[in-house]
């Protein structure tokens, strides 16, 4: 957990957030023990812009892994900062429901979910088997 931290802090530092001037760092600890870091990268055509869980994610696929066990997302925001909609849905492709995923602030302040708990009834491969 203090690795997750500390990679989700630094990797913050990165973030390129110029139009909402709010950074986060995201870590991803994968089955292989490896952990893989994603800050938001904004742009000024906003939909353009992709989060930090989108970005560690990325960083984990293309180094040849898939399965996430754990993830770490912090911003200096009062609350801890919850994944957006978007994002929990490309954790879940990802991460088993019981994937725990710790929310935090610059300040300190830690809120530990689940992936479950954050995307409840998720949309899955078996939505697409075909039913007869
Ligand atoms: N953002 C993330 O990167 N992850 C989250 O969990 C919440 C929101 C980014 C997207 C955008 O660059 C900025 O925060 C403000 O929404």
């Amino acid at each position: 957990m203090t690795d997750l931290k500390t990679v989700a802090l630094r990797v913050r530092e990165n973030a390129h957030a110029p139009y909402s001037d709010f950074q986060v760092g995201a870590a991803i600890e994968a089955a292989s023990g490896t952990i893989y870091a994603g800050c938001n990268v904004e742009n000024v055509a906003y939909p353009q812009g992709t989060c930090a869980e989108a970005g560690a994610i990325a960083a984990m696929v293309a180094a040849g892994e898939r399965e996430i066990k754990a993830v770490y997302v912090v911003a200096g925001s009062p609350m801890p900062v919850t994944p957006c909609g978007g994002c929990r849905q490309k954790l879940a492709e990802f991460g088993a429901g019981d994937v725990p995923v710790t929310m935090a602030t610059t300040g300190g302040i830690e809120q530990v979910t689940t992936l479950e708990a954050l995307l409840p009834g998720a949309f899955s491969p078996a939505f697409m088997e075909p039913n007869e």
